[in-house]
């Protein structure tokens, strides 16, 4: 189990796709001039793998990839590698290192060597990493603090891309909060109102119904907040509502929760010193929760097209 919010895994795992080949762990290196490294010039994804009776169990595996190509065209980057190819490496990595705990894969693509000013539109090299991973986030519910740190405006950077460089911000929120001994990290986009959390998208319940800031909100378009908002319509029955929300809504709501691919569904229970709602997980939170760990492990027909099995050896 690794350390809350640090996502350290307890043991590296034995290979590594890179640039077109598994690799081992000790010899997927690149260089230390590598444009990405210098400017933040890489796209990249998190994807979850549920181990589930010899099957990792990945979640929404082509959404991922497909948002990451999305991410490489805002910033004008060709990956050299057709999708495919990125999720044949990734069920290939998954069977190599035979993995039998839960995992998080982590594609990337970054700019290389190459030329180092500015304008330079390097080769892009390609890794996929698959670490064991537990929880991320406390599923008995986390304390958040509002950053000091606030979402840029649509036109200074593209937060809509998944981008290395853009993270500098997340990681700011993420220690900011845990310095002022919070678990995690709640950001204000550029106007003031909710936008997400550090690694995160947020909802809060209000008389049963579930209200998330937009995507044109300064928040990445996550893959879970997409997955729960079907869940709560679909499945539960629930109304979702999209709109902005501003700060005090959150110290008054009767739930909230945050969600992303590691941190799945996870309940908050405190906000800047102020207990939401009655201070443990609401009823709607749990059942948000339960349904979306039915959802990752293929348990509801109507989404198991969601779920990409992958045998592993015993
Ligand atoms: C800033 C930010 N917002 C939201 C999310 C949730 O996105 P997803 O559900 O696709 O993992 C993440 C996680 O990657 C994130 O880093």
């Amino acid at each position: 189990m690794s350390k809350s919010g640090t996502g350290t895994p307890t043991q590296w795992p034995k290979y590594v796709w890179l640039n077109g080949s598994i690799v081992r762990w000790e010899d997927a290196k690149v260089h230390v001039f590598v444009h990405g490294l210098h400017y933040g010039t890489g796209v990249f994804e998190g994807i979850r793998g549920y181990y589930d009776d010899e099957y990792i169990k990945v979640f929404r595996l082509e959404d991922h990839m497909r948002r990451m190509y999305r991410s490489a065209k805002i910033i004008y980057m060709d990956i050299p590698y057709p999708m495919e190819k990125l999720i044949e490496a990734t069920v290939e990595l998954i069977k190599a290192n035979k993995f039998n705990t839960d995992v998080y894969i982590r594609p990337i693509a970054f700019r290389g060597l190459g030329g180092f000013g500015l304008r330079a539109m390097n080769p892009v090299e390609v890794a996929v990493v698959i670490i064991e991973f537990g929880k991320y986030l406390k599923p008995t519910g986390v304390k958040c603090g509002i950053s000091s740190w606030r979402k840029p405006s649509p036109d200074s950077i593209p937060v809509y891309a998944k981008t290395t460089g853009i993270y500098l911000l997340s990681h700011l929120a993420a220690i900011e909060a845990h310095l002022n001994g919070y678990d995690e990290a709640i950001l204000l986009d550029s106007e003031g109102y909710v936008a997400e959390g550090a690694g995160e998208n947020i909802f809060i319940v209000k008389n049963s119904e579930l209200i998330t800031p937009p995507v044109y909100d300064g928040i990445l378009e996550g893959i879970t907040r997409d997955t729960v908002i079907t869940l709560a319509r679909e499945v539960l029955g629930l109304k979702v509502i999209e709109r902005r929300i501003r700060r005090e809504e959150l110290y008054t709501c009767d739930e909230a929760f945050f969600t992303g691919t590691a941190a799945e569904v996870t309940p908050i229970v405190e906000i800047d010193g102020r207990t939401v709602g009655s201070g443990s997980v609401g009823e709607v939170t749990k059942s948000i929760m339960n349904t979306y760990r039915d959802a990752t492990l293929g348990r509801i027909a109507k989404y198991r097209h969601w779920v990409r099995e992958v045998e592993v050896e015993a």
